[in-house]
């Protein structure tokens, strides 16, 4: 009987097969996790970022609101509602036909030659830029109760 050829030694020992295969199973894991988790990141992101904007958007209007009370109402009325030396600024025709960055910079520089300071620390004024699209989003917060007031300029009230 012909003896059997003697194996040769395997090319890697078993213990180093197992333990590389371990890796590699794990490997697998972690990159299948890893797209799971960009995937979920991807879904979950638009509507985080809606959220932080409506939070942000209250509290702008809140802070704005206790600005314009303390800092604006005496001119253009109580909540903007106009009756005093300035321009009634809850207004339909006025918030319809000014964009957020025009009422930026009424507010941030003011209208020379006219009562209205400037407000911005740029120009003078107190506010930071912050605070002063704080005051905007609060105006802006207006505009979809906004009565009919076509003398704003003249400072005329909502009848
Ligand atoms: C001392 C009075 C006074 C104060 C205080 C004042 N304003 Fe005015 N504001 C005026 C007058 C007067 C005008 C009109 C200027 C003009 O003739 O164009 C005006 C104009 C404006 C306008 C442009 C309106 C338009 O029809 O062109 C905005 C916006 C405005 N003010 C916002 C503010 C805000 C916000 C504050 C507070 C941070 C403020 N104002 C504080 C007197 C004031």
């Amino acid at each position: 009987m012909p003896r059997d050829r003697p194996e040769p030694p395997p090319f890697e020992p078993e213990w180093l097969e197992r333990s590389l295969n371990r890796y590699l199973a794990w490997g697998l894991v972690f990159m299948v996790l890893l797209l799971v988790g960009f995937v979920a990141y991807r879904v979950r992101e638009p509507g985080l970022r809606r959220s932080a904007t409506r939070a942000q958007t209250t509290s702008y209007t809140d802070i704005g609101h206790q600005t314009f009370s303390a800092s604006c109402s005496q001119c253009h009325g109580k909540d903007a509602s106009g009756g005093g030396s300035a321009p009634t600024l809850n207004s339909s025709q006025f918030l319809k036909s000014t964009t957020d960055a025009q009422i930026f910079s009424l507010v941030a520089g003011g209208v020379s030659g006219t009562e209205m300071p400037a407000w911005s620390l740029d120009y003078g004024g107190t506010f930071t830029d912050e605070q002063v699209r704080q005051v905007v989003t609060y105006l802006r917060s207006l505009e979809p109760r906004a009565p009919s007031v076509p003398g704003w300029r003249q400072s005329d009230k909502a009848k």
